[in-house]
């Protein structure tokens, strides 16, 4: 059976304020289109895995605004996680649970923040990789043809040639994974042409992610085996808590994916994007005739390159900016230079340090 798993736990600082510790970017239709970006990603995978398959991972903190988002959803496929650990322990929990249930189940992971335009595409594709996935015993990601240096990505160098590919579809052996490699090591893979990004979407069978979890990260796993006999059970809760402060703090991608010597990659050409930053969503957006890209009631003069995004009722009038983001949620004011969105994490920080 094809289970789906979400990760909706980060809180998404590179996009504050309109991404709050309250009310992080995946609850947020981001896209302006009457749906969140949660509602979207679950959306995006109907009729590959039935809706008693599908498993949401969130901070407990989060648990009723999944509720809310997806009222269809019983309440104990919603994984709630005392604290954020990063995608490792939440991809554990999520498996360590599903495996229980169904020992042969083939999981798709998927991240709650993305924009994906060509959905039949990406449908056709994740199909051809849970196909591959139930017959081999490897560690799939989609690839995304680069565009840019961006530090924010993994970085997937595949090998070339039918004896790396997985029989009878595009899955090529993996060669390197270079999880956010710094500006110098991302240009030189981009002007290499043969660097992919790692999409953040990984398909793979139960058993395959236990056994690189015992193998590679095998404190995480040591820690889940020990209380697997709890998930499903009223106990589970209280095993989590202790789990979790147990589990150190890693990404999927260093952890595992960087060091697996099993995983393949399917070039994906679906119109990815992820919306993780205030650059991406101008990159995504309508532009105006001066470059804007706007979401509120906004009045601009000599204003050009900018994104504004002021969802209150309040009338938002500029003069004379240029390339600036200005965000406005709740009772924070944004405005900074698009060239220095990077440094939106550092003011979150100084935020909280402040209170
Ligand atoms: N439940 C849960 N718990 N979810 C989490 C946690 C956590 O502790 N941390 C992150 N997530 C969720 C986020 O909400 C997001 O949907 C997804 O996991 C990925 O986390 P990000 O924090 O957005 O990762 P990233 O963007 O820096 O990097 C990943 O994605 C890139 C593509 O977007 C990596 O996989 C990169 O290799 C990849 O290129
Ligand atoms: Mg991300």
């Amino acid at each position: 059976n094809t289970y789906l798993v979400v990760m909706a736990g980060g809180i998404g600082s590179r996009f504050w304020p309109f991404s709050r510790t309250q009310h992080p970017k995946q609850f947020h239709d981001v896209l302006g289109v009457g749906r969140s970006m949660l509602q979207l990603t679950v959306d995006r995978f109907r009729g590959i895995c039935p809706p008693e398959n599908v498993f949401v991972v969130t901070n407990r903190d989060y648990v009723s605004l999944v509720q809310s988002h997806l009222p269809d959803l019983p309440v104990d496929q919603i994984l709630g996680e005392p604290i954020g650990r990063n995608t490792a322990p939440c991809i554990a929990y999520a498996s360590y649970r599903i495996a229980q249930r169904d020992p042969n189940a083939t999981i798709i992971v998927s991240p709650a923040d993305h924009a994906v335009l060509r959905e039949e595409e990406f449908r056709r594709l994740i199909r051809e990789a849970v196909t591959a996935a139930r017959q081999h015993d490897v560690l799939i990601t989609l690839g995304i043809q680069p565009s840019r240096p961006d530090t924010g990505y993994g970085y997937i160098q595949y090998m070339d040639g039918p004896e790396n590919r997985l029989e009878g579809n595009d899955l090529h052996k993996v060669k390197t994974f270079t999880e956010k490699p710094n500006g110098e090591l991302a240009r030189a893979f981009l002007e290499s042409g043969d660097f992919l990004w790692n999409a953040g979407l990984f398909i793979w069978q139960a058993s395959a992610i236990l056994q690189a979890f015992r193998h590679l990260l095998s404190d995480i796993s040591e820690v889940f085996d020990e209380g697997a006999a709890q998930l499903g059970t009223p106990d589970e809760a209280a095993f989590i808590d202790e789990a979790y402060a147990r589990c150190r703090n890693i990404s999927i991608d260093y952890g595992i994916m960087e060091k697996a010597d099993n995983v393949y990659v399917l070039p994906a050409d679906i119109g990815w994007s992820d919306l993780g930053t205030w650059d991406s969503l101008y990159r995504v957006g309508q532009r105006d005739p001066q470059n804007n890209v706007i979401d509120g009631d906004v009045m601009l003069y000599d204003t050009q390159d900018c994104i504004i995004k002021t969802p209150s009722e309040r009338l938002v009038v500029v003069q004379g900016l240029e390339g600036y983001i200005v965000a406005e949620y709740d009772n924070v004011l944004l405005i900074c230079q698009r060239t220095e969105e990077q440094r939106v994490k550092e003011f979150v920080a100084d935020v909280k340090a402040k209170k």
